[in-house]
């Protein structure tokens, strides 16, 4: 059994889904929205110790303002709706990502309840929000040649220097709706992760899927680039077995 601490989800297909009911592309992402509070008390239940949601990213403000504006005030309706809950369950939120072109209530929202919830000890949610990969890397390394100038950076430097350190590597990625990439999403986080597509569009997404994957992810058997635990006993009772041969045969 491997074991899942730390769990990301690129949450996509809103569109598609709208589009299949012949509804407008917002109409997906208020259906989706609507999903994420059921999958972070799965993921409470579930014990896991880290869940980052990818809900904007650095690329997609390229998409039509409408949409863009959609998007900003399904946030902060999430975030009316989800504070208690944060709580209720115990999870220390933050936001990933820059949120400096957010409306001002929206961000006074994310800092009051990344305050009241920073003493919470279960489940580190961050929710990824005009967040690219690319970026947090290139930010961890600026902000570690600021505080320490003329310095050759290491691996663990840049590991300290990330939005959430204290999320640690991402065990699994799940990516929702069919496409398998990963859209500039934790880029550094997910070297050694496990990756799942499900065809499923997010807002079809529920906690009895996550558990499935979570349950299928636990059983595969993960290297770190050693040798596998089976292989290795195979080649060990063939050594075995060829010293027993040529002990019997006098040799
Ligand atoms: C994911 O759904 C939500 C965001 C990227 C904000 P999409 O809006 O990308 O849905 P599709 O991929 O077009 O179906
Ligand atoms: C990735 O989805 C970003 C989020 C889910 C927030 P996109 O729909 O933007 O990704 P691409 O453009 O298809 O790769
Ligand atoms: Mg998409």
């Amino acid at each position: 059994m491997s074991a899942i601490n730390h769990v990301a989800i690129i949450m996509d297909g809103n569109g598609r889904w709208a589009k299949e009911r012949r509804r407008p592309r917002f109409w997906g992402h208020v259906k989706g929205s609507q999903i994420v509070s059921e999958i972070v008390s799965s993921a409470v239940e579930q014990n896991l110790k880290a869940l980052t949601l990818y809900a904007f990213s650095t690329e997609n403000w390229s998409r039509p303002k409408d949409e863009i504006k959609t998007l900003f005030k399904l946030l902060e309706k999430f975030l009316q709706r989800e504070r208690k809950n944060i709580l209720k369950n115990n999870v220390q939120f933050k936001i990933i990502g820059d949120i400096t072109n957010l409306g001002e209530s929206t961000k006074k929202l994310i800092s009051e309840i990344e305050k009241e919830s920073s003493h919470c000890s279960g489940l580190k949610l961050s929710l990824a929000f005009s967040y690219g990969g690319r970026r947090e890397i290139v930010d961890a390394v600026n902000s570690f040649l600021k505080k320490n100038p003329n310095q050759d950076i290491t691996e663990e430097d840049i590991t300290n220097s990330l939005y959430r350190p204290e999320c640690g590597d991402v065990d699994l990625l799940i990516r929702t709706a069919g496409d398998q990439r990963i859209s500039n999403f934790l880029l550094w986080q997910c070297s050694y992760a496990e990756l799942f597509f499900t065809q499923t569009k997010w807002p079809d997404f529920n906690s009895q899927e996550f558990v499935k994957i979570l349950d299928e992810t636990r059983c595969r058997e993960r290297r770190f680039g050693t040798v596998s635990k089976n292989a290795s006993m195979d080649k060990a009772k063939t050594l075995a077995e060829k010293q027993r041969g040529a002990i019997s045969n006098g040799g």
